[in-house]
């Protein structure tokens, strides 16, 4: 039987965390071969609700689940963890301004961030969830210098699949068949979501698809669009496929996406033009653990538009917590 793996889950006691932590103990993120140990992190009010899904996870009987710890301690949520998903964040609250929420955010994921760097693996692989998702992952990878860049990454992982899906669904063919789809930037409405590469059983994806205006017009802003649709559908933000894509996330991470294109939000480095600085969504495989950027796409005259714009957007958050970044 294998070592035990440490996961954190912060939020644990919300909607995502609802869905993602039974996803986890029944093995759908680390295969169904691997015991796990769940620390789940969420404020004091929380612990009641939390608390609750602790028994729940009992209750399942999950055969790989070897402990649950509950706390509002960050340290002890993250001692020792070789994998945390920051999923818990300061929802929007009416009369907040955008800048008002990410300093709200900061501080959490500065707080998060020094607590990683304290007493995490050194080799822990983080997942940031919670919004300004990108912006997140840039303050607590600064708050975590003794942790290598390369642990933290940030969700473009639902984007990706709602991507993936419309396409399908446009194709007429099953999700499965679609590769090298894209989704670029940030986790916001200046998403770029990309099918100039995608093959679909092996063949082009666009040249059956054929219609630049669908591309423009319907495709690119639903999928950007698809968690506001869902909000107004169901009266609640995305929770179930946020987890699902979540576990994705992580088990291609750690697993390897076998050769296949998913998208991860990453700290940029220079590639295709985008400034260093920044997390952003950007095309990978993943083999034994590492993360392998797909370089060298073309970026034509809209491409670049889009990316621009998400660049943009970036710095711009960047640029209103900066002096939480440590130098
Ligand atoms: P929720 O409001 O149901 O749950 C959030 C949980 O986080 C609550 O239990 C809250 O008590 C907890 N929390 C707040 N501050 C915390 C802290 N300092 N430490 C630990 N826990 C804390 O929200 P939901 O629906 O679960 O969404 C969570 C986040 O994920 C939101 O920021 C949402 O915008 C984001 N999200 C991101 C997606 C992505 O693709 N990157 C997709 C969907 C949601």
């Amino acid at each position: 039987m294998k070592p035990i793996k440490h996961i954190a889950v912060t939020g644990a006691a919300g909607q995502i965390g609802y869905s993602l932590v039974f996803r986890i103990a029944n093995g759908d993120m680390l295969g169904h071969d691997q015991p796990v140990s769940l620390r789940l992190l969420d404020v004091p009010a929380a612990q009641a609700a939390l608390r609750g899904v602790e028994m729940e996870l009992q209750d399942c009987a999950f055969p790989l689940l070897r402990d649950v710890v509950c706390t509002d301690d960050a340290e002890q949520a993250f001692a020792q963890v070789d994998y945390a998903i920051l999923v818990g964040a300061q929802p929007r609250q009416k009369g907040m301004e955008r800048r008002d929420l990410l300093a709200a955010n900061a501080d959490i994921f500065v707080r998060q961030g020094r607590a990683l760097n304290a007493v995490a693996s050194r080799t822990v692989k983080v997942l940031v969830v919670g919004n300004p998702a990108n912006t997140n992952a840039l303050i607590a990878m600064s708050a975590a210098p003794n942790l290598d860049p390369s642990c933290f990454s940030a969700m473009m992982r639902l984007d990706h699949n709602r991507a993936r899906a419309m396409l399908a669904k446009r194709l007429g063919e099953p999700v499965d068949s679609l590769e090298q789809v894209v989704v670029w930037g940030n986790h916001s409405p200046t998403m770029y979501a990309d099918y100039r590469f995608a093959l679909v059983r092996g063949e082009p994806a666009p040249l059956r698809i054929q219609d630049e205006q669908w591309n423009r017009e319907i495709f690119i802003p639903q999928v950007a669009q698809r968690g506001s649709a869902v909000i107004e559908a169901r009266g609640k933000s995305s929770a179930a496929s946020a987890a699902s894509a979540a576990v994705d996330h992580m088990r291609d991470w750690v697993c390897g996406s076998q050769g296949r294109w998913v998208s991860m939000s990453l700290p940029s480095n220079g590639d295709y033009g985008i400034p260093e600085g920044i997390f952003f969504g950007v095309p990978v495989r993943c083999e034994d653990g590492r993360i392998e950027r797909v370089n060298g796409l073309s970026i034509d005259t809209f491409a670049s538009e889009r990316l621009q714009g998400a660049v943009n957007e970036l710095l711009e958050e960047r640029d209103a917590i900066r002096h939480l970044l440590q130098s």
